[in-house]
């Protein structure tokens, strides 16, 4: 099976566990997406990587400002290191490409002093949003940009685990922090993962004002059932995994990132 390339007949009931409004539209392959662990090992060229950059980068940025960077981890030992701190991820290492996307105020502490500015603002908790939404902004559109020719992708939240470390490898300077890792690569065809259940539309887009209550055992179901087809337990429900993530220990060492944030200049205010 040729992944990213499924119409709406294939990939809504996988998504709602309902039939699909249409067989096909023009709109099919925004819903093909799922992370992509294993590579076949095919490089993505340097013109064909400019052309995805360039998507990366169309994207809308918060008052124009591109409050983010990324760094594009080739070096194998810089791979490697990394792929150690984020708790021995081997798609870090197999990527074709991996990307350490950040919040950057570097350019625009430099750019407020240039013109006799005090560049206090970007020490609001405010601008740490607008860079982490401007950076999630450029790497998804990378990201459906790259599946739109058949290059999957795997985020690594995990760059998170030890934002000490990964200032120190990648050399970071004040005013920037390690926010996510993009993975990409042609997919391994031998293990194609499948496409996972999400929640029924109702429970995600509300009606003008938020609703009261909500049911969870729709989305329980479906997601047993994708447990039970992927080899993991169908009786651990979605909630259950999900209410361990929430709690402290599931945090896996990140709920100490403020002071990590604030270190690199973030935060404070
Ligand atoms: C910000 C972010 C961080 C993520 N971090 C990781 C990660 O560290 N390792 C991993 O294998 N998957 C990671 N994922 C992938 C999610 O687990 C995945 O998107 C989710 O389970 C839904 O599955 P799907 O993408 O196949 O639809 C991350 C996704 C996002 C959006």
């Amino acid at each position: 099976m040729e992944i990213f390339n499924e119409n709406l007949s294939e990939t809504w009931p996988k998504r709602y566990g309902t039939e699909a409004p249409a067989s096909s539209h023009p709109l099919d392959r925004f819903l093909t997406h799922r992370s992509v662990r294993k590579y076949s090992g095919k490089p993505i060229e340097p013109e064909l990587r400019e052309l995805l950059f360039a998507a990366a980068q169309s994207a809308a940025t918060s008052s124009n400002l591109s409050a983010w960077s990324a760094v594009v981890v080739d070096d194998p030992d810089q791979r490697e290191k990394l792929a150690k701190l984020v708790g021995n991820q081997s798609q870090v290492r197999e990527a074709a490409i991996f990307l350490a996307f950040l919040a950057d105020h570097a350019k625009l502490s430099a750019s407020a002093k240039s013109h006799g500015e005090s560049p206090a603002g970007l020490e609001a908790v405010e601008m740490l949003l607008v860079s982490a939404i401007d950076a999630a902004l450029a790497a998804e559109r990378l990201v459906c940009a790259a599946e739109s020719i058949g290059i999957g992708s795997c985020y690594i939240g995990s760059l998170r685990n030890d934002p000490a470390g990964v200032a120190e490898v990648l050399q970071l300077p004040h005013g920037t922090f390690g926010l996510f890792g993009l993975c990409l690569g042609y997919p391994d065809p031998s293990a194609p993962p499948s496409v996972k259940p999400r929640m029924q539309q109702v429970e995600v887009f509300h009606q003008d004002v938020y609703p009261d209550g909500w049911d969870p055992s729709d989305y329980n179901r479906r997601m047993s059932e994708f447990y039970l087809e992927e080899g993991m337990k169908g009786d651990v429900t979605w909630t259950m995994r999900s209410g361990k993530r929430v709690t402290l220990p599931g945090l896996n060492g990140r709920d100490t990132l403020l002071a990590a944030l604030q270190k690199q200049g973030f935060a404070l205010l």
